[in-house]
């Protein structure tokens, strides 16, 4: 294929009107095809960049004009667009997070699995681009070739996710259950629940504080404090808030061959990493040390990874897309497969259904039960459905997208 028809969904909102800025850039892109509910936005897409204006996604999706769709608007309507693009044999990037539950994760998941029946080369990405910062890169190197070694604790503290009640009051559908369906756990922090995964794999219980509106105007969560347990006996927390500032970005991971800090203090513009490699596995030393008091001999090195790409991390995803369908690379050659987003969903749901129900919950969850998957569905469905909240007025304000990954 010499060029990939691309068609930008939602193409109005904040996020797309980002991805639009480096279209241009990407090598084997063409900027085919635009939709928005909001038909005005659409054409002054259009306008500006000389591509299509559909009516709906739909449309879009069914016309024959796009090989590749990028999914940007609200969460709930992930799965609808990607799942009918699979069904056309059209390859799909979604906006994080996959879905806003994992049973409608795990269900676009089997259509795409469905659809790689008929079109083994179809590809399913997910906007990850986090897994690309030169942070997060050397965190998972460390973490796969045994510098960390097995896991036994890891404490992450994000709380430099701070939002004004005018973020909130932006949008009609941000941070209500019926338009979002869910708060910090699904609209900020899919990348954290996403690199957590990646770094050291899903947990396999949570038990969690959420607090729903704790610090805005909204009825979600916004602050959420939960303990963390692996199968393999290691524990941990995982903090977040979007109403505390200044905050951190905190992350420590403690193996048997290894710590690992990574560290953004307010004021930092690059995390700091610092890494102890100890001399012996810290199971060996504890058992064989003849000192009652003793601190295990360990290596300390200190990194600011600097990344040598200045291209936007969102357009290094959109590139490997384009060139692996371009190519027909195949899924294995993604930097970010869209299916591997569901470990982050799960345990963002899972966090949020412990706090709810003020009960620890099992990973992954079950299919059916009271604790799962089904349940954490319905219960969103539920919330929604009930709600008596009143939002405040929704007033559009200026959005620096560059200040928000
Ligand atoms: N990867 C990242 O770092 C990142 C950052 C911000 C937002 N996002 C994601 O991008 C998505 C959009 O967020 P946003 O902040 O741009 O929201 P937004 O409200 O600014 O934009 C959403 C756009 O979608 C349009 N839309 C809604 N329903 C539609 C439909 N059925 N058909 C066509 N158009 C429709 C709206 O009119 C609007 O223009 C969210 O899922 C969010 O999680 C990702």
């Amino acid at each position: 294929m010499e060029t990939v028809r691309l068609g930008l969904i939602g193409c109005g909102g904040a996020m797309a009107r980002f991805h639009e800025t480096y279209f241009k850039d990407v090598q084997g892109l063409t900027y085919a095809a635009c939709t928005d509910m909001k038909r005005e936005a659409a054409e002054e897409s259009a306008e500006k960049h000389g591509c299509k204006v559909f009516d709906s996604a739909e449309e879009m999706i069914d016309s024959g004009e796009v090989d590749l769709i990028l999914i940007a608007t609200p969460h709930f309507t992930h799965p609808i667009f990607a799942q009918r693009a699979f069904s056309k044999g059209i390859n799909v990037i979604t906006e994080k997070p996959l879905a806003v539950t994992a049973h409608d994760g795990q269900a676009t998941i089997d259509a795409f699995e469905s659809a790689r029946k008929a079109k083994s080369d179809l590809i399913f990405a997910g906007m990850f681009q986090q897994r690309t910062f030169a942070t997060w890169s050397a965190v998972k190197r460390l973490c796969t070739d045994g510098s960390i070694g097995e896991i036994m604790r890891v404490n992450w503290t994000i709380t430099d996710w701070f939002r004004t009640q005018t973020y909130y009051d932006a949008g009609g559908w941000r941070a209500t259950w019926k338009g979002e369906g869910g708060g910090v756990l699904l609209n900020q922090c899919p990348h954290n629940l996403d690199l957590l995964c990646w770094f050291v794999g899903q947990p396999s219980r949570v038990t969690a504080l959420a607090e729903l509106g704790k610090y805005h105007h909204i009825e979600v969560e916004d602050d959420v404090t939960a303990i963390l347990q692996w199968p393999n006996g290691a524990s941990g927390t995982f903090i977040t808030s979007t109403g505390q500032t200044p905050g951190i970005n905190r992350l420590e991971i403690v193996g048997k061959n290894g710590t690992l800090i990574a560290d953004l203090m307010p004021g930092d513009e690059k995390h700091t990493l610092t890494y102890y490699r100890t001399h012996e596995p810290v199971d060996e030393f504890t058992k064989n040390c003849p000192e009652r008091f003793a601190e295990i001999p360990a290596d300390k090195l200190v990194m600011t990874p600097a990344d040598g790409d200045k291209r936007p991390n969102h357009q290094r995803i959109v590139q490997n897309v384009v060139d692996t369908v371009r190519f027909g690379k195949g899924q294995d050659n993604l930097l970010t497969p869209a299916p591997e987003g569901l470990f982050g969903l799960e345990l963002g749901n899972a966090m949020l259904m412990s706090g709810l129900k003020s009960s620890p919950v099992a990973l992954p969850m079950p299919a059916e039960g009271e604790l799962s998957r089904k349940a954490y569905a319905d219960m969103i469905v539920h919330l929604g459905e009930t709600s008596t909240f009143k939002k405040n007025e929704v007033k559009e304000s200026k959005a620096d997208m560059g200040s928000s990954f």
